[in-house]
């Protein structure tokens, strides 16, 4: 047995270890993944008023600002029982799913796509086929003229005559994984490079209602502050126009390009390539009308897609076998003498992450758990998306639990999102019609319980996102964060259960052990965020509200 140790794992947000046991035939046997990175916002947090545990908890990640600036407002809100105005919540959501769209853009093509798409080789891509190609994945291609393809392969050429790739150097160019044809490549590429006008443009409308993006300003326990940008008509356009544009993107560049990508690599979706361990957690939420939310909740064991049961929050207990916490203590135990990092053992701790299970199980979540509970629980708004997508590529809906599954998945609810975006808007224009124009909860902060707890579960990018906070005396005394990624990158528990990313690592053959694109892929593919992922055991609390941290080693 071979060990392979990727450190750090690039193209993602935050430091990613794996390492990786490979047999005689370079098949990975055994997987070790783990969050290298301490942080520490929620000893940050302590003794703060909770008011500001939103703006302190955006700090957790530079990419989910807004995700965790709202579920600690909202938090604190079910802390002190607050219920938010209906515009409120629309302008809340309007935000998180136009997150949602910027995300999953900037995943496929900024840091996943070159996994996939080898640069050099678009070189030799001929631009009058290249445009051909584009017209069989989409009726009307995106920036598909042979003259744009023309600009895009001179513009390559001149970086690779000046002997560099600029933003493409360093990749695995030439390895024998990389399956698409010059034209695809060619394709690909120039919507990488669209889609860095698609990540400013997105933002701008996220910025209409936060203020600023990253790090947006307007959600306050009780409403937003954005009032003015509201009851702006100009505004409201602006946010539509962008939104529209974003649509326009998403239909007729992202969800071809993936469905080109599925094609190309039908045979490792048939073999099951990247297939964790099929448990499926979804916490639903988006409701876009009176009565229907854009995601359903639920959970689904093993792939048994029959049967999905219902969330129960009271089953998550996180556990801190393999992570390097020690009951109360922190116990960074992986240094060599000569300082340099320990390779991962079995019964050893490997990782900054914990590992969170749902009812003793370790589960995956993220956009393909979304899209299949969402489907299997029969939304049926989401429902024609997935039918559309898995019926031109002939896939079974199983087939989607695979590394190529999961992109499937993000591009098909961007497709979703951003025609259901809409419905929100609309729903804002009504109330402001008809004079419902309130932003913000009254209430007095100082005569609000002084000792109380909250928490908050949302659906955002990359998963299920959990915020709990304890207040006493009108102060933030416990904060606990359990992220997509804590999901998704859990080391191993005692048993020998693996996180999602181990797990879908297991079986995958490297065509090059020296160059493993096969691992980057895999993991790639949850969209990993580290920087979020890591969170502190409670020092001194062994409970937080119904949540048990279960601290044996
Ligand atoms: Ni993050």
């Amino acid at each position: 047995m071979k060990k392979i140790v990727i450190d750090p794992i690039t193209r993602i947000e935050g430091h990613l270890r794996a390492e990786v046991e490979i047999d005689e035939n370079n098949i990975i046997q055994e997987a070790y993944i783990s969050g290298q990175l301490f942080r520490g916002i929620e000893i940050i947090m302590k003794n703060h008023d909770p008011r500001d545990a939103g703006l302190l908890a955006g700090r957790i990640c530079g990419v989910c600002t807004n995700s965790h600036f709202r579920a600690a407002i909202s938090s604190v809100e079910d802390a002190y029982s607050i219920n938010l105005p209906k515009n409120g919540e629309i302008i809340r959501d309007l935000m998180s799913l136009a997150l949602f769209l910027q995300d999953h853009v900037v995943h496929f093509y900024h840091l996943h796509l070159l996994d996939f798409v080898d640069v050099t080789k678009a070189l030799e891509a001929d631009p009058k086929l290249t445009s051909k190609i584009g017209h069989k994945y989409s009726l009307r291609p995106y920036a598909n003229s042979h003259a744009h393809y023309i600009g895009i392969k001179e513009k390559l050429q001149k970086f690779v005559k000046a002997g560099k790739l600029g933003l493409f150097s360093n990749g695995y160019w030439g390895h024998k994984a990389y399956k698409l044809t010059a034209e695809e490549n060619l394709l690909l590429l120039s919507h990488y490079l669209e889609a860095l006008k698609f990540q400013t443009n997105i933002s701008r409308a996220i910025a209409i209602f936060g203020g600023k993006t990253p790090h947006p300003q307007s959600i306050v326990v009780g409403g937003i502050t954005s009032v003015a940008d509201m009851l702006n008509p100009q505004r409201l356009n602006d946010f539509i126009f962008i939104l529209k544009d974003a649509k326009d993107f998403i239909d007729r560049a992202y969800l071809p390009d993936v469905k080109l990508l599925t094609c190309a690599y039908k045979d490792e979706i048939k073999a099951g390539l990247g297939k964790a361990n099929g448990n499926f957690l979804s916490v639903g939420g988006y409701q876009f009308d009176e009565e229907n939310n854009l995601f359903e909740e639920g959970v689904i064991y093993g792939h048994d897609f029959e049967n999905v049961e219902v969330f129960d929050e009271s089953k998550i207990r996180e556990n801190i076998e393999r992570a390097w916490y020690d009951g109360d203590n922190i116990c960074y135990t992986d240094l060599n003498e000569d300082g340099t990092l320990k390779t991962a053992h079995k019964d050893d701790k490997y990782s900054w992450i914990k590992s969170p299970k749902y009812d003793g199980k370790m589960m995956e979540c993220g956009p393909l758990a979304r899209v299949l509970i969402s489907y299997q629980r029969g939304n049926r708004f989401i429902k024609p998306f997935v039918d559309e997508f898995i019926t031109e590529c002939e896939l079974e809906l199983t087939d989607l639990s695979t590394t190529i599954g999961r992109n499937a998945a993000r591009a098909i609810e961007s497709a979703y999102i951003s025609e259901y975006i809409f419905k929100f808007i609309n729903r804002l224009v009504e109330n402001i019609k008809y004079y419902d124009i309130d932003t913000w909860s009254r209430y007095q902060f100082e005569e609000l319980t002084k000792d109380t707890k909250g928490r908050a579960f949302f659906e955002v990018p990359r998963g299920v996102l959990s915020h709990f906070v304890k207040i006493e005396e009108q102060k933030i005394t416990h904060y606990q964060v359990i992220a997509p990624t804590t999901w998704n990158a859990a080391p191993k528990d005692l048993q020998g259960q693996r996180g999602a990313y181990e797990e879908a690592l297991i079986g995958i053959k490297l065509e090059d052990p020296s160059k493993p694109l096969e691992v980057l892929r895999v993991l790639h593919s949850f969209d990993p965020c580290i920087a979020c992922a890591v969170h502190i055991i409670d020092a001194r609390g062994k409970e937080l509200g119904e949540y048990k941290i279960h601290t044996s080693c």
